[in-house]
Order: structure tokens, then sequence, then C-alpha cells
């Protein structure tokens, strides 16, 4: 029988345990506790989990708002990524209470007990929380995601009917945040070749364009057993979205159409 075990290196060991804030005297406190994967590539140490303990009475309601607070009054060379802190950047994706999704719209209330937090999976870590997307967006860039067109340009713009532009709904809401690839079973073992849910998702925004006029090529560029064919319609991909679109739908849809142009 095969045996799996982790290189030595990667076992998460136990980490630091940050003490909890202080009580102020007339100050009522609400202490929610932290669990946050910690690795640094310059220490050459295994990677851990520190504990940090945050009074909610004197922080923002949002995992990003906790992280932030930590990073600020508690532990600097804390990592992650944000900007935004509204939903709509994608950088702060990350996973939390086992699943993933953006720190900056969930509440930590909505976590029974202490809230633990990780990088996306089954990415390389830069740091902490930061994944490597070098990957991810290299693979963006290969689906082409801009309006391509051998017609001559019209003088003023190039129209699109009310029903084709609502053929893009759920489509252009995506943020590149890769929390629905970085949950796909089949994208974690083949990420190499397989181009997974978030990318294949954009690729069908430029295919179901009705002003783009390279929607043969784009087909052709995703005609290939690993590109499009590892979706194995897990569904992993929509259940995790953080913006509730639903990229294993996207995929179907460009399936479809292989079929269609088969004939
Ligand atoms: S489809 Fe959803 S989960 Fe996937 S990258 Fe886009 S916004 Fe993120
Ligand atoms: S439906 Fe396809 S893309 Fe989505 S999680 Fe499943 S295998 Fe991955
Ligand atoms: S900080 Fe931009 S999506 Fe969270």
């Amino acid at each position: 029988m095969v045996a799996f075990t982790l290189p030595k290196n990667s076992r998460l060991t136990e980490g630091k345990v940050h003490t909890a804030p202080a009580k102020q005297e007339g100050h009522e406190q609400r202490l929610k506790t932290f669990k946050v994967y910690r690795w640094n590539p310059d220490d050459g140490q295994n990677p851990r989990v520190d504990t940090y303990t945050v009074d909610m009475n004197d922080c923002g309601p949002m995992v990003l708002d906790a992280l932030i607070k930590i990073k600020n009054e508690v532990d600097p060379s804390l990592t992650f990524r944000r900007s935004c802190r509204e939903g709509v950047c994608g950088s702060c994706a990350m996973n939390i209470d086992g699943a993933n999704t953006l720190a900056c719209t969930k509440a930590c209330e909505d976590v029974d007990g202490e809230v633990k937090i990780y990088p996306l999976p089954h990415m390389p870590v830069v740091k902490d929380l930061v994944p490597d997307l070098t990957n991810f967006y290299a693979q963006y860039a290969s689906i082409k995601p801009w309006l391509q067109s051998e017609s001559p340009a019209p003088v003023r713009e190039r129209l699109q009917s009310k029903e084709d532009r609502n053929k893009l709904d759920g489509l252009y809401e995506c943020i590149l945040c890769a929390c629905c690839s970085t949950s796909c079973p089949s994208y974690w073992w083949n990420s190499d070749r397989y181009l997974g849910p978030a990318v294949l998702l954009q690729a069908y925004r430029w295919i179901a364009d009705s002003r783009d006029e390279m929607t043969g090529e784009r087909l052709d560029n995703l005609e290939d057993p690993f590109r499009l064919y590892r979706c194995h319609t897990i569904m992993n991909c929509t259940n995790t979205c953080p913006k509730g679109l639903n990229p294993a739908k996207a995929i179907a849809e460009i399936k479809q159409h292989m079929v269609e142009r088969r004939g």
C-alpha cells in the first residue's frame, strides 16, 4: 500500500500564543480567538499556527478588520494581502473556518468559536497568508481576456442589444479572487494543465460576448483533454464563490458550445 506522508519541513507546529488584551475598567470585553497560519521563507522554520485574541468590542466586524488590528497592534510581521476592504478587488481571499472566502466580507461572528485562518489551499505560499498566484495569472493571460475583433472599429462604439448584454450577467462580476479554483480538486492535482473554474468562467465571459469575433479561436484554445475537460462537475467552485457566481455553469456552457460546433 502506498504511504502518503508529508515532508518533515511542511508539518505544522504549535506557534506563538500572543497575550489577550488587558481589560480596562468599565470596558466590557468580547474576546475572540484567531488561529493564523504563519510561514516565513527566510527563517528555515516549519509552518506554524499562531494564536491571537482580539476584543471584538474594540474592532471592526470582519475577519479582515481583526487581521489589520493584529498587524497594527500586536504583530507587525503578520503578512496578508488586502486593498479595497469591500469585496471588489479579490486580494484578501483566504481559507477561513475551512472555506475559501474574502476576509473583508466574512463576519467574525459568523464563525463559531475560534477563527482558523489559512492561505488559499494547494498553492505555493509566498509568506503567511499570501499565496503565489503566478500560474493563475499566466493561465488568465492565456485565454486573451480582452475583446478581439477583425471588423473595422465603428465611429463611436461597438453596440450590443440589451438581450446580448444580459448574457454577461453572472460573468463580468468575477473579481478573480481564486477562491473557486483553489477549492477545486481537479485544479489541486492538475493546475499545471487544467485552467480551473475562475479562468474558464473568464474564458466564457468573452465567448458569450456578442461583440467578440474570435469565438472559434477561443474554443479551439480550450479544446484539450486538460485545459477544459478536467472539470468533473464536483461543484466546489460554485459553492465557495464569495460573489455568488456559478463557474460550474459557465464551464458547462463552454462544453455545450463544443458539442454544438461539432454538429
Ligand atoms: S468565480 Fe467567484 S470565486 Fe471564482 S475567481 Fe471569480 S469571484 Fe472568485
Ligand atoms: S465543477 Fe468543475 S471546476 Fe468546479 S469544482 Fe468541480 S471540477 Fe472544479
Ligand atoms: S480587500 Fe478587496 S476583496 Fe477583500
